[in-house]
């Protein structure tokens, strides 16, 4: 017999699956284009970092050892913050003391979901959205509203038009609005400057947060607009979260310039979350973010450039092609979407590319849960809407060669689908 706490975990874990991309980080395959992974890393540079450090533990070992403060070293605040200022023209009132790190990114998504809502809170986002992000708010007592997206990203008209839907049907402003501006995941759209301008007009205007996630923005093959923090000089309306996960290794590090409002208790939440993010990957970080990422991230840039190149090709060469892609310009994924609204990515995956040894993200992973949608054809509140013709193909992790033979096996397939 189990004991009576198996039945009576929280509630939560009756309702939330588990995350697909975690799940499917499991299966083993031949061409691999799920998790967004990075795979091209600055191995030789960290190895230099590494004797650096251990160094440096022959003079400091008791305090890189040891625990830190919540919200991070001060010397990686001033750093990273000094970095956004010069690099993305963003505004520090306080400098490094609106610095939070945290441990990755994710946590902080977290923790301003923890932070921000009360029950029934309506938060905005595209759809389809990052899902590390979309399942947090149905999971933390939130109401998710979806709206339409194209080849752009978050389209402005429609996150105005769903705020007036929220105040008019279910009677409340949202809370925040989150946005992937920089090659999103998982359509790997790059919002315009005239969309970015309008959103930061939107909330200003309608007194809502918004959650600029730029994971990938360091990670761009041409030159991109400013993000949208930029125009937030009072360092008000946006939580700005970025991360070393993508450009620099997988230590678990995430970088934000948050609002005083919100930095105060999200340190509190930290606190309780994890004490503080590891100082010796704090240590590591410093080291690279101050000495040499940029000497360094040029290389694994035309790294990745070749492979989105590649991806872009056999698409173009093998897929239906009444199917629509998107354009990345940097990041780590195209997204595709076979013309057949009926089509299941999801069961295609199971049953015919998996036993084909090709792995991605089918699209329904990034739809929410449960929730609200807005559409482009009225002005009313619908339920939750979920796509099952996507699939989100990441070519962060795999040679040109791999991506050049998986692709045109999986386009291969998928034409005999239509
Ligand atoms: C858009 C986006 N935000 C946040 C994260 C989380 O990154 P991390 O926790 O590694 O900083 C990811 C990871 O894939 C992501 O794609």
């Amino acid at each position: 017999m189990s004991p009576p706490y198996y039945e009576q975990l929280a509630e939560w874990t009756e309702f939330v699956p588990e995350s697909e991309i975690r799940r499917l980080l499991l299966t083993k395959v031949k061409f691999y284009f799920g998790g967004g992974k990075p795979g091209s890393l600055p191995i030789e540079t960290f190895k230099k970092i590494l004797y650096q450090i251990a160094d440096e533990l022959e003079i400091d070992g008791i305090d890189i050892l040891n625990y830190g403060p919540t919200s991070g070293i001060a010397s990686l605040k001033e750093t990273l913050g000094k970095r956004v200022e010069e690099k993305d023209g963003v505004t520090l009132p306080k400098g490094k003391d609106d610095v939070l790190i945290s441990t990755g990114s994710q946590q902080m998504l977290y923790g301003l979901l923890d932070v921000l809502l009360r029950p029934k809170d309506v938060v905005i986002m595209a759809r389809p959205s990052y899902l590390g992000f979309v399942v947090p708010v149905t999971k933390l007592g939130g109401d998710v509203l979806t709206v339409p997206t194209d080849m752009d990203g978050l389209i402005p008209e429609y996150v105005e038009r769903a705020i007036e839907i929220s105040q008019r049907d279910l009677n409340r402003t949202p809370k925040a609005i989150y946005v992937v501006s920089d090659s999103d995941n998982p359509k790997g759209t790059t919002l315009p400057e005239k969309r970015r301008k309008k959103l930061f007009e939107l909330i200003t205007q309608h007194e809502i947060l918004l959650i600029e996630d730029s994971a990938y923005r360091e990670i761009q093959f041409s030159k991109i607009p400013p993000p949208i923090k930029k125009y937030d000089t009072e360092n008000k309306w946006v939580a700005y979260l970025r991360t070393s996960s993508k450009e620099a290794a997988v230590l678990r590090l995430g970088y934000s310039i948050l609002p005083e409002e919100i930095m105060i208790p999200m340190i509190k939440d930290k606190g309780y979350l994890d004490l503080c993010t590891s100082t010796l990957n704090q240590k590591i970080l410093e080291i690279y973010y101050s000495k040499y990422i940029d000497q360094v991230l040029g290389a694994n840039l035309v790294v990745y450039k070749e492979r989105r190149d590649m991806m872009q090709k056999t698409i173009d060469d093998y897929f239906p092609s009444q199917g629509l892609r998107t354009n990345p310009t940097g990041g780590f994924f195209f997204w595709f979407q076979m013309e057949d609204g009926d089509f299941d990515s999801s069961k295609f995956l199971q049953n015919v590319a998996i036993p084909n040894d090709v792995l991605y993200v089918p699209g329904q992973a990034f739809y929410p849960i449960r929730g609200y949608s807005i559409s482009q054809l009225d002005s009313e509140l619908h339920g939750n809407r979920i796509k099952t013709n996507g699939m989100r193909l990441s070519f962060s992790f795999t040679t040109p060669q791999i991506i050049s033979e998986g692709m045109e096996r999986l386009g291969k397939l998928l034409q005999k689908e239509t």
